[in-house]
């Protein structure tokens, strides 16, 4: 049975959350795809994981709720992530997250078993990160996700970006908000077709 773990980090509800969104529609999509199937689901902003402390670093067992994510980090065929961007980077409450699954020699390391996975990073943000843009090496939030998601943990990683987000609030970006609209239409679409391929993938 395919098992999808979907993840949000975003402090705000749904209509208000370009990153919640994005994460709706691939879920619903998948949902679509495998009405048998099963979904865990994380909300990290309303139900914080805690942050890592030594005793749980030097634990010789993993204590019980780490041992819980770590679990449904690998019976997941995808995970999928809504990662705000918040101060150019993560939220804190998803790094926790992360804090927990990676786990030198069972989640990290060569030939574990989680390498391979597909993980679909579904990122929002007011501004824009593009390369060439002024702010462009700011962005810590998607090239951090794939760097430790991808090139550390050896997942397959696809990253879908809505951008602009507060074009439409914020006065002097008005000019930008068709761009705003038109990331917003495009990256839903893609939420929804990337659902599409990664349901097809699995039975
Ligand atoms: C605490 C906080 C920090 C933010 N920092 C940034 C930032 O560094 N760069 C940016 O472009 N937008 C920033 N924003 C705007 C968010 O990235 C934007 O609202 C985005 O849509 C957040 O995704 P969400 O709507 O799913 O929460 C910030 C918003 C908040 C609330």
């Amino acid at each position: 049975m395919a098992v999808l773990l979907h993840l949000d980090s975003s402090l705000f509800p749904l209509e208000n959350s370009g990153s919640r969104q994005l994460t709706d529609a691939f879920r619903r999509t998948w949902q679509e795809a495998h009405p048998q199937g099963s979904v865990i689901y994380r909300d990290l902003a309303a139900d914080r994981v805690p942050h890592l402390d030594a005793a749980t670093v030097a634990a010789d067992t993993l204590p019980p709720l780490r041992r819980q994510l770590i679990a449904e980090f690998e019976k997941a065929d995808v995970v999928l992530i809504g990662a705000p961007m918040y101060n150019f980077t993560v939220p804190s409450t998803l790094k926790a997250w992360l804090d927990q699954i990676i786990l030198a020699g069972r989640t990290f390391g060569e030939g574990v078993p989680a390498s391979g996975k597909r993980v679909v990073v579904a990122s929002s943000r007011g501004g824009s990160y593009r390369p060439g843009t002024p702010r462009a090496g700011f962005e810590f939030d998607t090239n951090y996700l794939e760097k430790v998601l991808g090139d550390a943990l050896g997942l397959r990683v696809e990253v879908i970006t809505r951008e602009l987000t507060l074009a439409p609030v914020t006065p002097a970006m008005a000019a930008l908000i068709p761009q705003a609209e038109e990331s917003a239409r495009q990256s839903l679409l893609r939420a929804a077709e990337s659902a599409r391929e990664h349901a097809a993938l699995v039975s």
